[in-house]
């Protein structure tokens, strides 16, 4: 048996049940996720520092500009005026979203993942804006991710897409799904799939910082199942984390699960967005080399290579260009923590920025290497070619590797002879 006995309905369309998870900033490419949606998956763009995506990969200037607006804030900790211009954001959101949709050539859906953290310095409007956009732009789904929040389906109800576009929600436990479902109830308006993300997972985790290695993802998805049987609702269940081969796959398929979105073998893919350099250490990496910390400034734990360049960071903040991460009221711990460390420092010494990593930008540069637990086994994937480097598989073999192996096998990308 293997993941093509199995198919995800979502309404009336049928999936082959693997969705590629979204992967901010620009890890999960345009390119990424159309491989998917060609083979009858699930691909998921992330809207995660959207303009500055656009600007990288459409020529645009929206960080540029934005910066020089607000230059007389750089050397200020009071980010609070720093704003985003909310017509720029819709342009930009619309730009990169139909930019990616009209590549489309498959039978598979493109999702949007929307971090819900990622505040903006004025949340509820340029969440509603993000969310809006994606929808006239002719995104097929939205996942809502990190943050939920609970007033989210809200903010989108009147528009025209509200109940066609497939909406979706990340969450780690049964407590975190049964408050979002209360408001999606008497909205009448439940989500059309529930990610069940476990510790395992990269990015951001939804478990706190000294437990997460007690829970586990079988457990919480088999809660989830509970729940849902018991409150009489039928919304597929897709779980998400340390699904590594086919075989782990069709273990959750059988158990009930609707589909299951991975991510981090997809990484190392030639068109997943990372540095091809970056890409060799995620294959290097060893298990010793992967630690969950609270360097990000969300408040939630995240996992990462400990070789991440952001681990020493000591730069001055960057939110007049970037900003995603400010709290309404222009906050961000980084902020602080970078004043307290200006403040701290010894004459002559080198400043270091302990606790905090300025997130954005870290991830705009790929310079933050988050990745999953099981990041130590993609040596196991590929190939290591005659000058050292490490093969980079295509999407498509290790899509089809998913889809097709059985018995925990892993079938290695033909050897490239160039
Ligand atoms: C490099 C990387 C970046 C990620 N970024 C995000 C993100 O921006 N938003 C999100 O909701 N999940 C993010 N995730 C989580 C994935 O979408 C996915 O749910 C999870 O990693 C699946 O587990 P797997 O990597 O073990 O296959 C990220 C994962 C990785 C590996």
């Amino acid at each position: 048996m293997n993941v093509d006995n199995f198919r995800l309905q979502l309404g009336a369309k049928e999936y082959v049940p693997i969705i590629i998870g979204g992967m901010g900033v620009n890890i999960s490419t345009t390119e990424l996720a159309l491989a998917a949606e060609k083979l009858g998956g699930i691909g998921h763009i992330s809207d995660a520092l959207v303009t500055y995506v656009c600007d990288r990969i459409l020529n645009t200037t929206f960080v540029s500009r934005k910066r020089k607006k607000y230059l007389q804030y750089h050397n200020n900790p009071d980010k609070s005026a720093v704003l985003f211009d909310l017509e720029e954001l819709v342009e930009a959101q619309k730009k990169y979203i139909e930019y990616t949709i009209s590549q489309k050539t498959g039978n598979g859906a493109i999702f949007l993942n929307c971090m819900e953290k990622l505040t903006m310095n004025n949340s509820v409007p340029t969440l509603k804006i993000r969310l809006t956009a994606a929808m006239d732009a002719g995104i097929d789904g939205l996942t809502l991710a990190a943050g939920l929040n609970l007033r989210t389906l809200d903010l989108i109800q009147d528009h025209r897409r509200f109940r066609d576009v497939k909406i979706g929600i990340i969450i780690s436990s049964v407590r975190a799904l049964s408050i979002f479902l209360k408001r999606a109830i008497r909205l009448n308006r439940l989500p059309d799939y529930i990610i069940v993300e476990g510790p395992l997972a990269g990015g951001h985790l939804g478990f706190g910082p000294e437990d997460w290695h007690t829970f586990d993802l079988k457990t919480i998805f088999t809660e989830v199942l509970t729940f849902l049987k018991k409150e009489a609702l039928n919304i597929p269940v897709i779980p998400a984390g340390g699904i590594f081969t086919g075989t782990d796959a069709v273990d959750y398929l059988r158990m009930g699960a609707a589909g299951v979105q991975v991510a981090t073998r997809f990484t190392i893919s030639k068109e997943a967005g990372l540095p091809a350099n970056v890409k060799q250490h995620y294959i290097d990496a060893r298990e010793e080399d992967i630690v969950v910390n609270m360097a990000s400034t969300t408040g939630y734990p995240m996992r990462m290579l400990t070789e991440s360049p952001t681990l020493r960071y000591a730069i001055k903040p960057n939110c007049e260009g970037l900003g995603y991460l400010l709290e309404n009221g222009g906050k961000c711990t980084y902020i602080d923590a970078y004043y307290a460390a200006l403040a701290e420092r010894k004459s002559g010494e080198p400043l270091a920025v302990k606790e905090k990593t300025c997130l954005c930008t870290g991830m705009a540069n790929y310079d933050c290497w988050t990745c999953c637990h099981t990041t130590y086994r993609l040596k196991d994937t590929t190939n290591r070619l005659a000058n050292g480097q490490w093969q980079l598989p295509k999407a498509e073999d290790i899509f089809r590797d998913y889809q097709f192996s059985s018995d925990h096998t892993i079938r290695l990308p033909e050897i490239e002879t160039t």
